[in-house]
């Protein structure tokens, strides 16, 4: 396994690759892999010839008080986990490797106006410049995202979509612990007692996928979602919102594929969690 630091080694490793003819997956990241990172590696190991896995914390996705200095880093463990899955390739920059005082971003509209963008103004834009970055970099042919991100996962796909990235988009299934928290990078900020208030997201994600069926009034499903969350005293929402799958826009009622998503402060700590539904063919 490589690892790269600069743009133009990264570039001259994947021109070489592709000049013998073989497909390359990238898995981008920030890097503090967890297993939902690996079965991504896993998953582009299984789809191409050549996997880069870039581990990056981006500065740009990142609000004015948010948790950039304090996200965890740990690039030696991230190093041995990619080698052990078989990636061959990790491209690891520097900020200023890769924002010179930039002046050009990529952002989307509609699509970033709720759920995790009404309280992140500046995250997607920061998201989509970055993997646009990525993309242009590495160009690979496949690039792998965690449903867990949902929001990220249908941003980046229409951004494919309006800005002709040759690039096949694959959204990996969440990942959990054997107790159903879902496993984030960000769960190492939580102390014991935390830890086990953090329960109430997937609580409330099951309860939602026992009770959601076609017709149903939104307001019917969040109440009862909701109502798990606040039994948990060190919770905190942020929102819990039922949006059409495609354009991330809330729907009233469930008559179309929707994806059920929620962010919860436990303590200080913003955690993320969802479930995608969609009718029955009849
Ligand atoms: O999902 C993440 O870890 C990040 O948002 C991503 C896609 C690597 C961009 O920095």
């Amino acid at each position: 396994m490589q690892v790269t630091k600069t743009v133009k080694e990264t570039r001259d490793i994947v021109k070489e690759w592709k000049r013998e003819g073989l497909t390359v997956g990238l898995v981008p990241t920030m890097g503090f892999l967890h297993e939902g990172h690996a079965s991504l590696i896993k998953r582009a190991r299984e789809e191409n010839d050549r996997v880069a896995v870039s581990v990056f914390v981006n500065p740009t996705q990142f609000g004015p008080n948010e948790d950039l200095e304090a996200y965890p880093r740990d690039f030696e463990r991230d190093s041995a986990l990619c080698e052990g899955i078989g990636a061959d390739l990790i491209f690891h920059p520097e900020p200023e490797d890769m924002y010179d005082n930039p002046c050009a971003y990529v952002s989307i509209e509609k699509l970033s106006d709720n759920l995790c963008g009404k309280t992140r103004p500046v995250h997607f834009r920061g998201v989509c410049t970055v993997v646009s970055k990525l993309f242009n970099i590495v160009t690979p042919d496949r690039a792998y995202f965690g449903q867990k991100d949902a929001q990220q996962l249908a941003i980046i796909k229409k951004m494919v979509k309006d800005l002709n990235f040759d690039i096949e988009i694959i959204g990996c299934p969440i990942v959990r612990e054997e107790d159903g928290l879902a496993k984030s990078s960000r769960n190492t900020y939580l102390n014991a007692e935390e830890r086990k208030a953090a329960l109430c997201l997937s609580r409330s994600v099951a309860k939602g996928q026992e009770i959601i069926k076609n017709g149903m009034k939104a307001e019917k499903l969040l109440g009862e979602m909701t109502e798990v969350i606040n039994a948990e005293p060190l919770a905190k929402i942020d929102y819990v919102s039922v949006v059409d799958a495609l354009t991330m826009e809330p729907v009233e009622k469930i008559d179309r594929p929707v994806l059920v998503a929620m962010a919860v402060y436990i303590g200080k700590t913003r955690l993320i969690d969802n479930f995608s539904w969609e009718p029955a063919e009849q």
